[in-house]
C-alpha cells in the first residue's frame, strides 16, 4: 500500500493506435466501435449495432500487434496501447475468401431492395470485394419455407447465411423468442416453435427479423408485391400515424404508390423498431373507400358530399345547439392519437375555451 488512491481505468486516458493514428476511446468499447467512430470501413455481416455482438461471420477481422491471428473486431474489447490495423492486403484477401465461402451457399445475390432495410448488405459486399459466387461448390444449408401461411414475411432460407441476426433481434429487441436455430452445420435451419408457421408461434409480426436480415432470406412480402411495379423506389421520412409513441419511418413509394414501410434506425422514439401496425398496416392509405371529401347527412337521411366550409359550419352549429339545449358538459372530446401536436393542442383549446368544459381525453394509450 502506498497511501495513494489506485488509479481506476475510468480516470485514465485510454488510447490506441488505429491504422497508424493515435485515437482515444472509452472503457468498454470494442475495436469495431472505435474503428467505426473513426470512419474506418470495416465490413460486417453478423453485426447489428442494436444487438449483443456475436462474432459469427469473422468478416470484421483486424490485425492486432502481438496477436498471431486476426481477431473479430466486433467482439474484441479495445485496450490501452493496442496497435490495430483495419485494412491490409492479407485482411482483404481473408475477407474476400470468407465472402466467397458464404456466397457459394447463397442461391441468390440479386436481392430486391424492397426485401428489407439490410437486405442489400451481402450483395454490396460481394460487389465491393468482387467475390466469386460459385467458387466453393458443394453442399448447401437452409431450406426455403415459402409455404408459410402468413401475409407479411417471406421465409426463403435458401438465402440464409446463419448470421442469427433474426433470432437475436427477436429475443433481444422484441423479447418474443418466436424463432430459434435448429441443428448444426449444413443442417442449420432457422425455425419457429416445432417447425410450425409463424402465425402459430409467439411472433407478433413486428418485422424486426425482416429488417435486420442481410441477405433477403427474410423478406417483406407486402412490399415485394410491387417488385415489378415500374419506377424507382423513393424513401420519405415520416412518423407512423397509429399510436402516440411517434415512431419514425421511411415510407417507400414507387411513383404515386405507397409500397412499403421501413423503420428508421435513427428514429429517437423507436430506434429501428416498429409494431405490426406501423410495419404492415398501410393499405388504408390508398383504399378506394377512403373519404376524399366531407359528407353531411341531409334531411333525406342520406350522406351527401359537400365543401369543407359548409361541413365545418354544420358541425359548429351542431355543437352550439347541443350546448344550448343540454349544457356545456354535454360535450366530450377525444383527441386522436394519430394527431400531430398542433392538432392536439387545437383540439383541447376548442373543447376547453370554445365549449367551456374540461371533458377531454385522448386515445394515445394504444
Ligand atoms: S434468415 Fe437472415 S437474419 Fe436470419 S440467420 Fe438467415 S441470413 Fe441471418
Ligand atoms: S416478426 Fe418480430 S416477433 Fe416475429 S419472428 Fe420476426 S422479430 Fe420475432
Ligand atoms: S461482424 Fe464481427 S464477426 Fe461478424
Amino acid at each position: 500500500m502506498t497511501g495513494l488512491r489506485e488509479q481506476r481505468p475510468a480516470d485514465r486516458v485510454l488510447e490506441m493506435t488505429l491504422d497508424g493514428e493515435p485515437v482515444k476511446f472509452t472503457e468498454g468499447e470494442t475495436i469495431y466501435e472505435v474503428a467505426e467512430r473513426h470512419r474506418k470501413d470495416v465490413p460486417t455481416l453478423c453485426y447489428d449495432p442494436r444487438l449483443e455482438a456475436f462474432g459469427a461471420c469473422r468478416l470484421c477481422v483486424v490485425e492486432v500487434e502481438g496477436v498471431r491471428n486476426p481477431v473479430a473486431s466486433c467482439t474484441t474489447p479495445a485496450t490501452d496501447g493496442m496497435i490495430v490495423k483495419t485494412r491490409t492486403a492479407i485482411l482483404e484477401k481473408h475477407r474476400k475468401t470468407l465472402l466467397e465461402l458464404v456466397v457459394s451457399e447463397n442461391r441468390n445475390v440479386e436481392v430486391d431492395e424492397l426485401s428489407g432495410y439490410a437486405s442489400q448488405e451481402l450483395t454490396e459486399l460481394v460487389d465491393r470485394y468482387e467475390a466469386r459466387t460459385g467458387r466453393f461448390a458443394g453442399k448447401q444449408s437452409g431450406t426455403t419455407n415459402d409455404a408459410d401461411r402468413n401475409p407479411f414475411i417471406l421465409r426463403d432460407y435458401d438465402n440464409c447465411i446463419s448470421c442469427y441476426r433474426c433470432v437475436r433481434v427477436c429475443a433481444e429487441q422484441e423479447g418474443d423468442y418466436a424463432i430459434s436455430v435448429m441443428n448444426r452445420g449444413f443442417a442449420t435451419q432457422i425455425t419457429a416453435e416445432f417447425g410450425r408457421d409463424l402465425r402459430d408461434s409467439q411472433c407478433t409480426f413486428c418485422g424486426q427479423c425482416v429488417q435486420t436480415c442481410p441477405t433477403g432470406a427474410l423478406g417483406d412480402k407486402k412490399a415485394l408485391r410491387d417488385a415489378e411495379t415500374p419506377g424507382e423506389v423513393r424513401k420519405t421520412r415520416s412518423i407512423c400515424p397509429y399510436c402516440g409513441v411517434g415512431c419514425s419511418v421511411d415510407l417507400l413509394t414507387k411513383g404515386e404508390k405507397l409500397v412499403g414501410v421501413l423503420p428508421a434506425m435513427d428514429g429517437p422514439a423507436n430506434e429501428g423498431a416498429l409494431c405490426v401496425k406501423g410495419q404492415y398496416a398501410f393499405d388504408f392509405v390508398q383504399n378506394a373507400d377512403r373519404l376524399g371529401k366531407p359528407l353531411i347527412r341531409r334531411d333525406d337521411g342520406e350522406l351527401h358530399e359537400c365543401e369543407w366550409d359548409e361541413a365545418l359550419d354544420f358541425a359548429a352549429n351542431g355543437f352550439k345547439e347541443a350546448i344550448a339545449k343540454h349544457g356545456r358538459r354535454s360535450v366530450y372530446g377525444v383527441a386522436s392519437g394519430r394527431a400531430p401536436h398542433e392538432a392536439a393542442y387545437t383540439m383541447q383549446k376548442f373543447i376547453r375555451a370554445g365549449c367551456g368544459t374540461n371533458y377531454i381525453d385522448n386515445c394515445s394509450r394504444a
